[in-house]
């Protein structure tokens, strides 16, 4: 999908990823390929998939932390080598310095970018998160669910073009991710950023998005269904999970989806 001038934020195309052993170069898998996927500018993207199956490769690729062993990723029509400076990345993992203060993590990028109002901006990003009074603590001193509030005000404090999200709220109490979600809606909403967003959780995912694109078990996985979600917006994640219309798309993609999640799992278990 391209935007009103024809160029997508995000496109790859054909993508593979093999990763070599290093101790043996006979080793190879390869965790995802012919992967073709494109984000509109404004548009939310989900990918889910079985666990393991190279969810948070495509977005190391995307975010050019990974060079494709094959295939090209074009951002805003050009052509991605090196870091993707258009977008900000929110990881899997908890990735706050210890060290900072929730203020202090927030303004580390714009620092980086030598902005003299790093601060200013980053208490208005923690207001609007819902941590303009937690702005002097220490991660050690937040909940789970603030940490992530700071991770993501640490996202979308450099204003990027892109957001790549990688499982931002798995780690949450379900009702402290519906908050989040919700909010993660209302500031995009206000933004319209290109989003695409790494979810095993299909219920996230068309609650969140524009459209779910669902990636079969590795190896070699790839796309093996796109799905439309035509939900009316704006969208209140739990409430729009009892219409009718979510439950006919939720069974559609999980129809798509459910032999690979198995495949998935057995492999894991396999392993
Ligand atoms: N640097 C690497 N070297 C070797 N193998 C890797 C590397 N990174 C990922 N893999 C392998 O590629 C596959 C995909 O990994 P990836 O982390 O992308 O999966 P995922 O879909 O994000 O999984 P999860 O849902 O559990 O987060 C896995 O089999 C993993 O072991
Ligand atoms: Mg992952």
């Amino acid at each position: 999908m391209a935007d009103a001038a024809g160029v997508a934020a995000l496109t790859l195309d054909a993508v593979a990823c093999t990763f070599v052993s290093k101790d043996d170069a006979s080793q190879r898998y390869t965790a995802v390929s012919n992967v073709s996927l494109t984000v509109a500018a404004g548009e939310f993207v989900s990918v889910v998939g079985p666990t393991g199956c190279g969810k948070s490769t495509l977005l190391n690729v995307a975010a050019g932390l990974l060079a494709p062993s094959t295939g090209e990723v074009r951002v805003f029509g050009e052509l991605l080598a090196g870091i993707n400076r258009r977008a900000g990345y929110m990881f899997q993992a908890e990735s706050l310095m210890p060290w900072r203060t929730a203020a202090q993590n927030v303004t580390a990028g714009l620092e980086f970018r030598g902005a003299a109002d790093a601060r200013v901006q980053a208490d208005e990003w923690l207001r609007r998160v819902g941590l303009g009074a937690f702005s002097d603590r220490y991660p050690h001193q937040l909940s789970g669910g603030m940490r992530k509030r700071v991770s993501l005000a640490q996202t979308l404090v450099l204003d990027p073009d892109i957001i790549l999200m990688d499982e931002p709220f798995s780690a949450l109490d379900i009702q402290t991710r519906q908050l989040m979600e919700n909010e993660l809606l209302a500031l995009w909403a206000a933004k319209k950023k290109a989003v695409l967003f790494i979810t095993h959780d299909l219920d996230e995912a068309i609650a969140m998005s524009d459209r779910v694109v669902c990636l079969s078990a590795g190896p070699a996985a790839h796309p093996i269904g796109e799905f439309v979600i035509d939900l009316p917006r704006p969208r209140d994640v739990a409430e729009v999970r009892v219409t009718p219309r979510f439950v006919e798309l939720h069974q559609a993609i999980w129809s798509v989806l459910r032999d690979e999640v198995l495949k998935g799992y057995q492999q894991q278990l396999a392993a």
